[in-house]
């Protein structure tokens, strides 16, 4: 019998599908996005190394940003394409900001920083989009991550609406069936899944993995007040995991059960009376507690290991594809092979729905009102 929750989440998934149709007629298909690199070579040669510039005092003035600033490059290309809809604004709470999942989405200012420098350089040149996917590859490479080529070209829509966040984006309760669904409307595979959750790398910082060092394999010990995890999640999109998984107040089985106490200790139930669950979204958890291994691998060590922390993560061991990837990536001696699939995967979700030509506009500012 299916709950109320799977049906609700089956009707977003349907949502979803129809609205990417239609709006897939009025924008680029993922695999034949008009995008370059270097495209602004000829109107703003200094695009690139100023968005890099301005990145390197961001993170300096607060690394933290670096993991939110990806996830937003993921938040916008979901919603409506790659079209900088995330930054607008909405006075009447509407807009894709005022979205459930973007409620914890942080670094609206970091861009905005960007594009105001840019527009001093070249005025109404680059797009917010382009900004929020450089943005995001110099937020990986600043935190010893890969660098690769991004394609740019891409133009800002004007539409943003709250629902759409809300049906375009996988809960963390998803299961793997749920996932490739949210993924599949995107044009994105499996492999696409397996090596894109990997992000979490990120939140494995050198400083961190030295707090973590010296905790018990696989396992986090707390959240030593010396330790800044630069990758993290509130303790809301795992209470249901931790706590009434099934509705019986239960575990998820699939969670480690070490690794679940330990989260458990971190995350309390929610308490009775805080119905909106704020405990749970002011408490936060790293995203990947790291294992002493590569930093960069250790996501699909910890997943392989504990069954990750969110369901959604846990559930890429439920596929043939996503676990074999899982494991290669695990057992891999050097990570070459993922920073080339990582590159290939973020150029593939950068193309989802783009705005190209004469479609949508470059304004002067990201976050303007809708409304
Ligand atoms: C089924 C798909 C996904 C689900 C359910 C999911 C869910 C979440 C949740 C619940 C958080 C924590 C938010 C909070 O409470 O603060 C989070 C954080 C994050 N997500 Fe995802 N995510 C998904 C896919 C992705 C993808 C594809 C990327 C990157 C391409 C990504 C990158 C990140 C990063 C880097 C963070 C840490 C953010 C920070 O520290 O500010 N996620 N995600």
């Amino acid at each position: 019998m299916w709950s109320r929750e799977r049906w609700r989440l089956l009707l977003r998934l349907v949502v979803a599908a129809a609205a990417a149709v239609i709006r897939g007629l009025a924008s680029a298909p993922a695999e034949a996005a008009p995008l370059e690199i270097g495209f602004y070579r000829g109107t703003c040669p200094r695009a690139e190394e100023t968005v890099l510039e301005e990145m390197k005092l961001i993170l300096m003035e607060d690394k933290t940003l670096a993991p939110s600033l990806l996830r937003m490059h993921y938040h916008d290309c979901f919603v409506q394409g790659c079209d900088g809809s995330i930054m607008l604004k909405s006075r009447k709470k509407k807009a894709e900001r005022d979205a459930l999942p973007n409620r914890s989405m942080r670094g609206y200012d970091a861009i905005e920083r960007i594009k105001a420098r840019l527009e001093t350089l070249c005025p109404r040149t680059v797009s917010c989009a382009d900004i929020i996917a450089l943005a995001a590859r110099d937020a990986v490479f600043l935190s010893h991550g890969p660098r690769y080529d991004v394609e740019t070209g891409r133009r800002d829509g004007n539409v943003s609406v709250a629902e759409y966040a809300e049906n375009d984006l996988a809960p963390p309760d998803s299961n793997i069936v749920d996932v490739k669904t949210f993924f599949s409307v995107k044009s994105l595979n499996s492999k696409d899944i397996a090596v894109l959750f990997g992000s979490y790398f990120l939140s494995l910082q050198p400083t961190l993995m030295a707090c973590f060092l010296s905790s018990p394999p696989h396992i986090l010990v707390a959240f030593p007040s010396r330790c800044h995890s630069i990758g993290t999640s509130h303790c809301a999109p795992i209470q249901k995991r931790l706590y009434n998984f099934t509705g019986n107040m239960d575990q998820d089985p699939s969670l480690d059960p070490a690794y679940a106490a330990k989260l458990k200790k971190l995350c309390p139930p929610p308490r009775p009376g805080d119905d909106d669950g704020s405990e749970g979204k002011t408490t936060k958890v790293p995203m990947d507690p790291g294992s002493g291994f590569t930093f960069d691998l250790s996501y699909y060590r910890h997943v392989l290991a504990t069954g990750g922390l969110f369901q959604s993560d846990g559930s890429l061991l439920n596929d043939p594809v996503t676990r074999g990837y899982v494991e290669k990536v695990a057992n891999a001696s050097s990570p070459d092979e993922y920073y080339h699939d990582f590159a290939e995967a973020m150029v593939k979700m950068g193309r989802t729905d783009v705005l190209y030509g004469d479609q949508g506009e470059i304004r002067p500012t990201c976050g303007v009102f809708v409304d």
